[in-house]
């Protein structure tokens, strides 16, 4: 079998280049280890850029994006007993949209089916070879093995996948940081008594309340390593919440069932370069965000949406020049999302500190909610750097 590009994975990178490519001629086959049922059961993020929003658009599916999403012109820090908003739009002129990352994927599987574009699921042992010259990719599927060449591979797999492990060690170089804690995270269907995301400090630790729609909540706080879901009852978690978010919102939180709890550690990581011969990697493949400035989806949005324009060149002028430069364009904005991601988490976290480290953590904080200049520059980096 042959094809022009091979994407490994099915989340919202690989779909999403695959669509991409679709508008623009390209041929591409998608491999996931996966079900797509299994796929769209993980709850991820849920806040989009307006970059993010015109890259689905250019992709063609921003229909139900536009219908359903929540547009939100500001968010909240909470911080000994009061909230401060961040008023997104009047700093930037722009606003995030507030739509989960499985109704993205969801779109961007029905579009690739209405397509009649290839995905396999449950695709096995997929295995990468002759990367530096025409490369060969391998799997397995329901018993038998199929052997497919194309011209380029684009590692859209994960943090876990094979694409990044398939690079020789000396030709890799990564970074990573990991932090002392994780997000235990709650999923439920009710209207959530607050209008924005307010995302606060408290003694207790962090605490974030979001929100997927107008009846459906995704709360998170920050926890041990050690702790696992098991040991939070429902209601051990929505007390430790109310201590942290507030009285007022607290009193207002309905007794309901969760739809879905779990707990997830808090990581920095970027892989350099984002090429090895004729592989890309894009998206959680090549680098992690601790999810505190919601960046996660979004530089998987502007990896795929460089990869797209650079394969496209490629293929319709013959240059080779763009993807030449895709490694260093996508690692621009991703080093700066690293650092906008460490320093909400710094901020707004917990940490086994020192007595001169905590007192410097409460003036950044004090700073930042007394200073417009300081505030104007979150809010620029919230609302996404320029593609
Ligand atoms: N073979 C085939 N598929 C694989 C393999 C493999 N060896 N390893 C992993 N995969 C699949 C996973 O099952 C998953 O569906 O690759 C997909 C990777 O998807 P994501 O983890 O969602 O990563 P990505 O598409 O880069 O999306 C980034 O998702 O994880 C969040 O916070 C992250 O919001 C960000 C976004
Ligand atoms: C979420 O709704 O899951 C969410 C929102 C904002 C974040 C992280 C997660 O910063």
């Amino acid at each position: 079998m042959k094809t022009q590009v091979v994407i490994v994975g099915a989340g919202p990178a690989g779909l999403l280049l695959g669509q991409l490519l679709h508008r623009a001629g390209i041929d591409t086959l998608i491999l996931e280890q996966r079900s797509a049922d299994y796929v769209l059961g993980r709850i991820r993020a849920g806040v989009l850029e307006a970059g993010s929003v015109e890259v689905l658009e250019r992709a063609g599916v921003a229909g139900r994006l536009h219908a359903e999403g929540l547009i939100h012109d500001g968010f909240e820090i909470g911080y000994c007993g009061s909230r401060h908003r961040i008023a997104l739009k009047e700093f930037t002129g722009k606003s995030v949209t507030v739509y989960g990352q499985t109704e993205v994927t969801r779109d961007l599987m029905e579009a690739r089916s209405a397509a009649g574009a290839p995905t396999v699921y449950e695709a096995e042992d997929v295995s990468l070879s002759d990367l530096a010259g025409s490369p060969r990719v391998t799997y397995r599927h329901q018993g038998r093995t199929h052997e497919v060449q194309c011209d380029f591979v684009a590692g859209c797999d994960g943090f876990h996948g094979v694409c990044r492990r398939s690079i020789p060690a000396d030709s890799i170089r990564t970074f990573e940081r990991q932090y002392p804690f994780g997000w235990l995270g709650v999923l439920a269907d009710f209207a959530a008594p607050w209008h924005e995301l307010i995302y606060a400090a408290s003694e207790r630790g962090f605490a974030l309340a979001s929100m997927r729609s107008e009846t459906r909540v995704r709360c998170y706080i920050q926890c041990s390593l050690q702790d696992s879901v098991e040991q939070w009852s429902e209601a051990r978690f929505w007390e430790e919440f109310g201590q942290r978010i507030g009285s007022d919102l607290a009193a207002k939180i309905p007794q309901v069932k969760s739809l879905e709890m779990s707990i997830a550690p808090l990581r920095s990581f970027v892989a350099e370069p984002l090429r090895y011969g004729n592989l890309f990697l894009a998206g959680d493949a090549a680098h992690i965000v601790p999810p505190t400035g919601a960046k996660g989806l979004n530089l998987a949005a502007s990896d795929v949406f460089y990869l797209h324009e650079a394969l496209e060149a490629h293929y319709r002028e013959g240059s080779s020049t763009a993807l030449d430069g895709y490694s260093a364009r996508a690692l621009r904005r991703i080093w700066r999302a690293e650092r906008f991601s460490w320093s909400m988490t710094r901020l707004l976290h917990s940490f086994p500190a020192d007595a001169f480290d905590q007192r410097m953590q409460q003036t950044e904080i004090e700073y930042l909610l007394e200073s417009r200049a300081a505030q104007a520059a979150l809010a620029e980096n919230y609302v996404g750097l320029p593609l």
